[in-house]
């Protein structure tokens, strides 16, 4: 695996097999910045608590850790005689349970379970086949950051101010990111681009994750907490946004991280254009709308709390929800590896 960077710029590698195979090996995200550490995921109970605890996030990296962790699972497993398909549905619906907004979670298990049920009575083809497709999840999606990176490069000039949210980078991902990877693109072109990085609270995607990747890659970045970017627009500091996805319905309606929604209407406002950039495996044609997505609600304990220091009285009443949806009718483009898509959005069955 190479940067886009070049020599000097190892690539961030967030999910793969560990040396043998037995294991899937991330980078975990809790860590970061303060500390580069990879962890072994080699159990049921492994995957299910690292996709959870957010060790591992983003909603391909998440698609992708579950579809090669349910091959851990079911090689794991100690049905006698192997896992049978119906087994495999169950460890696969264990995993899915962990979070319910990214549409990737649930796509890249449904492909691997779908492998499983092909062979039946013969495990260890089973397996293998399994195996192969969890392979395939993780390099198709390599090539979709890249492909998407080539699209969204038609959006940057030289100067470009980026505004981004959250984290869609190499550490959300299989390859270089979605929204992140035109960055990257324009940087290895020598192209001047500037990114703005939200803080994102609650749990700081922003300033752990993004700042981090952007600095390692020599990429100029500026954090701002997630409340300046009405500022910053209105003084014309912003050029463009440009944030991923965790699920698009068929209208065009876009889940991603809890205030995204507010970034869209402040940039309609100021006459700033957003764009999402996600691959095609977070466009789910069975979702109609915005409506029709279940949001994740996380623990208080998220909002109450900075850095494991109290910041709010005990027994305040919290809200915590993890994703918002912005309506398509805020979305200037939709960014994929299959090219740039503009409104109206429809993404029908087939798709
Ligand atoms: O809760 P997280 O950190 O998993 O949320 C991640 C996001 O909202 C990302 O923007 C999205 O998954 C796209 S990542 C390419």
């Amino acid at each position: 695996v190479t940067s886009p960077l070049g020599a000097g710029h190892p690539a961030i590698e967030s999910v793969r097999w560990a040396p043998g195979g037995r294991a899937v090996r991330i980078i975990d995200q809790r860590r970061l910045p303060g500390e580069y550490v990879e962890r072994d995921l080699a159990t049921l109970e492994e995957v299910c608590d690292a996709i959870r605890t957010l060790a591992v996030r983003g909603a391909p990296a998440i698609g992708i850790c579950a579809a090669m962790g349910l091959v851990v699972a079911a090689e794991r497993d100690d049905t006698p005689g192997g896992a049978t398909s119906a087994r495999v549905a169950e460890l696969a619906r264990a995993i899915a349970a962990t979070r319910p907004t990214a549409v990737n979670l649930t796509w890249a298990l449904d492909r691997v379970s779908r492998r499983a049920a092909g062979p039946e009575g013969d495990p260890a083809r089973m397996l293998a086949a399994m195996r192969a497709e969890a392979t395939a999840i993780l390099e198709e999606d390599r090539a979709s950051c890249r492909a998407i990176g080539e699209a969204g490069l038609s959006l940057l000039a030289e100067g470009s101010r980026v505004l981004t949210h959250c984290n869609a980078g190499a550490l959300a991902t299989g390859g270089i990111g979605t929204a992140l990877a035109p960055l990257y693109l324009a940087a290895a072109q020598g192209l001047r681009v500037e990114a703005i990085a939200t803080e994102t609270r609650p749990l700081l995607q922003g300033s752990r994750l993004t700042a981090w990747e952007l600095g390692r890659a020599g990429i100029p970045a500026t954090l701002v907490t997630d409340s300046m970017v009405s500022s910053l627009m209105a003084a014309g500091d912003v050029d463009l946004c440009l944030v991923g996805a965790d699920r698009i319905a068929a209208n065009g309606d876009v889940a991603n991280k809890i205030g995204t929604y507010g970034l869209a209407v402040l940039a309609r406002y100021h006459g700033i254009p957003f764009h999402v950039a996600a691959p095609w495996s977070t466009i789910a044609p069975g979702t109609a709308t915005g409506a029709d997505i279940r949001i994740e609600e996380r623990d208080a304990a998220e909002v109450v709390s900075l850095g494991g220091v109290r910041t709010a009285p005990d027994g305040i009443r919290v809200r915590n929800p993890a994703f918002d949806v912005t309506p398509a009718a805020l979305v200037t483009s939709i960014i994929t590896d299959r090219g740039v898509l503009v409104p109206p959005y429809h993404f029908g069955p087939g798709t």
